[in-house]
């Protein structure tokens, strides 16, 4: 395939990754696996660019740290919050110029207060922007998150401000942690692996998934327009015929 093939009038207006494989990008090489995170932590800008420049793209959602990645060792979740905080401060000036607006998706109760003033920073500086949403998933779970949107229904239930009978996908929609954002188009995730893994079940109902075979250290803008490309070989049918 080549760039020709894509057609930048049909793109997809949410896509997400599930970004996956640097442990073992770094493994093949003889690395650390956090030298594998650094690596990956470079995509990260290829593929926001990569969105940005075919201008069509209106949200780009990316799977940084899940609720489950607490497991991993005290190191390598310290290690992955370092480059969260290095990469926002970095990038932030030049996502600002691109006009993009960054927000944070996820539970901030277990976030330290290094990671939580550098986003706070980041969101308020580019909340305006209007070119593209860059959506960073921390702290986040598919689950945690519809968790969450019923204990804020329920609550306001009980305050006699919502009728139960009323309640409907909208009544859930609107209580995600990012409520403006559309349903998923196209999902990707890296590496060969074919898993939700907890991520976004509720946008991603009718998405399409596309597995890359690539390690997240090594995805580019090639790769990122041959997913593209084969999201819109699909034929979308949202349960009809
Ligand atoms: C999966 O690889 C990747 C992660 C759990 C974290 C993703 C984080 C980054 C790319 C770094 C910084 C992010 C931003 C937004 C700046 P893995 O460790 O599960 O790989 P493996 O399955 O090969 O072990």
């Amino acid at each position: 395939m080549n760039q020709a093939d894509l057609d930048i009038t049909r793109l997809p207006r949410h896509v997400a990754i599930i970004m996956d494989g640097n442990g073992r990008w770094a493994k093949a090489r003889g690395l650390t696996r956090a030298r594998g995170h650094e690596a990956g932590a470079r995509s990260v800008r290829l593929a926001t660019e990569g969105c940005r420049e075919l201008g069509g793209i209106e949200s780009l959602t990316l799977y940084a740290f899940s609720t489950e990645n607490w497991r991993r060792s005290k190191t390598e979740v310290n290690t992955l919050f370092r480059l969260l905080s290095k990469h926002i401060n970095l990038e932030l000036d030049n996502l600002h110029k691109e006009g993009i607006r960054v927000v944070i998706m996820g539970r901030r109760e277990g976030l330290g207060a290094r990671v939580l003033s550098d986003i706070d920073r980041c969101m308020e500086k580019t909340r305006n922007n209007t070119a593209m949403t860059l959506n960073i998933a921390i702290n986040y779970g598919g689950r945690t998150e519809i968790v969450d949107a019923c204990r804020a229904i329920a609550a306001e239930a009980v305050a006699g401000k919502l009728a139960v009978d009323s309640i409907d996908e909208a009544t859930i929609a609107e209580r995600l942690y990012v409520p403006q954002t559309r349903d998923l188009d196209l999902l990707i995730r890296t590496s060969g692996e074919m898993r939700l893994s907890n991520f976004m079940l509720w946008q991603a109902s009718y998405a399409e998934i596309v597995v890359s075979p690539v390690l997240w250290p090594d995805f580019g803008k090639a790769e990122l327009h041959r997913t593209i490309v084969e999201y819109q070989q699909r034929v979308r049918r949202f349960g009809g015929r």
